[in-house]
């Protein structure tokens, strides 16, 4: 029924019962009785019609309220009701507004906690999957994405329709049933395989099971690096023990009598002597690289004439070089030039390469040393040219580089380990590199002494006819 209705309603049987009352009190004294039916009807009439109008009045601003309440959404002023409005429906409009106030305030709030709350979870290494008690998806972070691909466009999945890991699935399920954590490593196959620590854990509120939430940590380079340290812990002792082994067996030949016989004595001698020193050589690359390793090491970067650095690895390689007759030829494009760099680390990364170059060089063979300068926007294009480079993206360069070459014509490296020999204790032929007294340490203190300098090393190779080990450095 509508307001005027109601009005009419109220205001006629209101007239009715006045009339009624008039009646009763007046007619049985006055004659004519006051109330015939017509002028009953036509007081009824009336009164309806006033209370028509009264409901119209009162409809007003009601309607106003009616319409203010459904454009809160859009209305950013909560407004105001016609002036002439019962004071009752003006205080109604106002605890309307005020509560209205209040509902926004909550919901700005609101919004700012999710919007803080998001941030932080995305902003986690760890990557974070919540369901609800169903299994179902319900909220996930930034590194989820990255690691899945998974966002909120897949909420209300489950996690078995995106997550290709069976482990990860059935820990989330076995920890919605059992309501207990769960924590394992999942190795992750692909193209790139990583590790993953895993940890499920319920989401209880109050005894009632509401969700679960899965934290996955990559722990790839965790475990990358923990291989590397016991390979090389594996690596030194075993590159410890042959030499040891060897000392140790000369010394018990002479003990038992060796020491006698002259001849004897002096070729178990020049064993010792022999491993000895391969044992000081070992020692000495270890601790070269442990410092190049460490984080403290500063380089300590100045202008250097190259044609000095060159000549001081060329007289440190000379007694070797001399014993295999090999000759050396140095090109250089510009005999004056300086290059920036750490004398001591490029000296010594010019006797490591000259060192192989004559290692892995038959006698009477040849060695070339040579130089060009490339300006900073061709050096990549130059690296590129080469069968491996290392080194940090050479579009960072900011100075013209100078590239200097090693080349031989030894026996040349096979295409498939090539990207293997600056790994530490790597070495193509073990037997023969061991016999020519190498440790495998050379080339890994080559890429590091050029890595701390934000240069490049690369090489060039094909087996039996020799190979190119080259490297970048700064000039003005
Ligand atoms: N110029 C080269 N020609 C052919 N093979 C090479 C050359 N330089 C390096 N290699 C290969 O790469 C491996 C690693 O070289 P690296 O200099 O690190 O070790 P190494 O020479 O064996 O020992 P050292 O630690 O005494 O230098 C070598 O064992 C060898 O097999
Ligand atoms: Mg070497």
């Amino acid at each position: 029924m509508t307001l005027a209705r109601i009005c009419a309603l109220v205001c006629g049987a209101g007239a009715a019962t006045l009339l009624i009352l008039v009646d009763a009190y007046i007619g049985p004294q006055a004659n004519p009785r006051p109330t015939q039916p017509g002028f009953f009807l036509i007081v009824v009439v009336a009164a309806a019609s006033i209370g028509g109008w009264a409901a119209r009045f009162l409809r007003r601003p009601i309607d106003d309220l009616i319409r203010a309440t459904r454009a809160t959404e859009r209305a950013s002023v909560w407004p105001s009701l016609t002036p002439g409005a019962p004071h009752e429906l003006h205080d109604l409009n106002r605890a309307l507004a005020d509560s209205q106030e209040r509902n926004e305030r909550v919901v700005q709030s609101l919004a700012e906690e999710r919007f803080r709350f998001q941030g932080i979870f995305d902003s986690m290494t760890e990557a974070i999957l919540v369901t609800d008690e169903q299994g179902r998806i319900v909220l996930t972070n930034r590194a989820l994405t990255d690691l899945f691909g998974i966002d909120d466009t897949n909420y209300g999945l489950r996690p078995e329709d995106v997550i290709r890991s069976a482990a990860i699935c059935e820990s989330v399920d076995e920890v919605l049933v059992s309501r207990l954590r769960v924590a394992s490593e999942v190795p992750l196959p692909g193209v790139t395989p990583r590790h993953l620590d895993v940890r499920v854990a319920p989401i209880v509120d109050e005894d009632r099971l509401v969700g679960s939430v899965t934290v996955l940590y990559d722990i790839t380079n965790l475990r990358r690096l923990e291989r590397t340290r016991a390979d090389f812990v594996a690596n030194v002792s075993h590159e410890l023990r042959t030499p040891l082994t060897a000392i140790r067996g000369s010394a018990e030949t002479l003990a038992d009598g060796a020491l006698e016989d002259r001849d004897a004595a002096g070729r178990f001698v020049a064993v010792i002597n022999s491993h000895a020193k391969r044992l000081t050589n070992l020692l000495d690359d270890l601790l070269d690289l442990s410092r190049l390793e460490s984080d403290e090491l500063q380089i300590d970067v100045h202008n250097h004439a190259l044609a000095s650095l060159i000549e001081a690895a060329q007289e440190a390689v000379e007694e070797t070089r001399q014993g295999k007759r090999i000759e050396i030829q140095v090109q250089l494009e510009d005999p004056s030039t300086s290059v920036r760099c750490d004398r001591q680390l490029i000296e010594q990364t010019l006797i490591n390469l000259m060192d192989n170059a004559i290692k892995y060089t038959p006698e009477d063979g040849r060695i070339a040393i040579r130089t060009y300068r490339a300006e900073r926007e061709h050096v990549a294009g130059e690296l590129l040219k080469h069968d491996l480079a290392l080194g940090v993206d050479a579009a960072q360069n900011s100075a013209d580089a100078l590239f200097i070459e090693v080349t031989d014509s030894g026996i040349g490296i096979p295409p498939d380990v090539l990207d293997r020999v600056f790994e530490r204790f790597y070495r193509v032929d073990k037997g023969r590199s061991r016999e020519m007294g190498g440790t495998g340490l050379g080339l890994a203190i080559v890429r590091h002494a050029l890595s701390l300098h934000g240069e490049h090393v690369f090489v060039d190779s094909s087996p039996g006819s020799g190979s190119t080990f080259g490297f970048t450095l700064a000039v003005d």
